[in-house]
């Protein structure tokens, strides 16, 4: 089986995996426990892992929220935003992972004003748009950074300069962008970044929240998703420490293997296009100078995506995107102007670090054969 939908999740490093059993095995003290010794152990390994996170992000430990992913973290920051500060607007996107567009259609139905930024044919909001629908009331913009079914990426260095001058809370899903560059958001004019470690070649169920705090410590006021006394009452429930832990070393490991991680993606992500053009095959939403490596929403013309997947299922995991098919298309392909027909012709590929230049071959002969 040759796995090409890293974008939908990651295989485990054996390292994380070996932390993590680690953990499971001997600190099962409650990190919210006092005194003892399991329970101070727990409390390092807890502390150690915010540091190690916060340390590759470039943020304050203290900034750092662990949570169960990035579903949870978007839903906490638009719900949370939204029930705090009743009445107020919310600038989003037509293309934000599912987590985030019900979130927001939940909020709308309680009174909050949200608006939706149309984006161009690669899947991008004109920063422009965004400047031109701030108002008054206006608390929170939340984006997507790199899109997880055509992986390009949003302006987010404009975008947070608008957000700063126009003094409104900026929340960016990176779920798909950490690891894949390198990030330092030490001086980033961002509020919420929201991730999760399985894309990552880390555990499923376990991600974080990065909250700034400003100048007095303070973090933005919202209710939390779920109550409970731990991580400064923002978010309760007991810390998993082993996937937390694995998140760290997760995170840890392709830090330190970046060079070479980004060496082999590059010579992969360059086969695959080189193999693209061969074959004359359209990208969805293509954009060369603005994109991660590695996700490919390829359109074969006549071939049907969901029997295509199916009928390879045996050989190779590939996906859709989204949930797609001529009655709930994908909003994402949409929004960048496919027709549903055109839709139900497109597959995502995407690449990972454990991938290879035969597999690549490999899936194309069978690609030549539908064309
Ligand atoms: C961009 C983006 N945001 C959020 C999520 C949700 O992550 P999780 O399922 O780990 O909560 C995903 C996962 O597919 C994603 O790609």
């Amino acid at each position: 089986m040759i796995y090409f939908d890293n974008a939908a999740t990651t295989q485990i490093d054996k390292r994380v995996v070996d932390k993590m059993t680690e953990v499971l095995l001997n600190n099962y003290g409650n990190p919210s426990s006092k005194y003892y010794g399991l329970a101070l152990d727990s409390i390092k390994l807890l502390k150690e892992s915010r540091e190690t996170i916060a340390k590759i992000l470039g943020v304050n430990s203290d900034e750092i929220i662990f949570n169960s992913g990035a579903s949870e973290g978007n839903s906490q920051v638009i719900k949370g935003i939204a029930l705090y500060n009743k009445n107020c607007h919310i600038i989003s996107s037509k293309v934000e992972h599912h987590s985030s567009m019900e979130s927001l259609r939940q909020v709308e139905e309680l009174g909050t004003e949200v608006t939706y930024l149309d984006v161009n044919k690669t899947g991008q909001i004109n920063p422009e748009d965004l400047k031109n629908v701030i108002k008054e009331n206006t608390k929170l913009v939340s984006l997507i950074a790199v899109n997880n079914e055509i992986g390009t990426m949003n302006d987010i260095e404009e975008v947070s300069k608008i957000c700063s001058e126009k003094k409104v809370l900026l929340h960016l899903d990176v779920t798909q962008l950490v690891s894949k560059e390198k990030l330092n958001f030490s001086k980033a004019n961002v509020d919420y970044l929201t991730f999760s470690a399985h894309k990552f070649y880390g555990a499923k169920g376990v991600g974080a929240l990065y909250m700034k705090r400003n100048s007095y410590g303070l973090v933005p006021d919202f209710y939390p998703l779920i109550s409970g006394s731990q991580e400064d009452d923002l978010r309760g429930g007991t810390y998993c420490l082993h996937n937390i832990v694995g998140m760290a070393e997760a995170l840890r490991v392709i830090t330190e293997d970046y060079n070479t991680y980004k060496e082999h993606m590059k010579k992969l992500d360059s086969h695959f296009l080189s193999r693209i053009n061969d074959l004359n095959i359209i990208l969805n939403g293509f954009n060369k100078n603005n994109r991660i490596l590695g996700i490919f929403n390829l359109r074969l013309p006549g071939v049907n995506n969901e029997i295509f997947i199916k009928e390879n299922s045996n050989n190779f995991a590939i996906s859709t995107g989204s949930a797609c098919s001529l009655n709930s298309p994908s909003h994402v392909l949409e929004a960048i102007g496919l027709n549903k027909f055109e839709i139900r012709n497109s597959i995502r590929v995407s690449l990972g670090k454990y991938n290879t230049i035969d597999e690549i071959d490999k899936f194309f002969e069978v690609v030549k054969r539908y064309i």
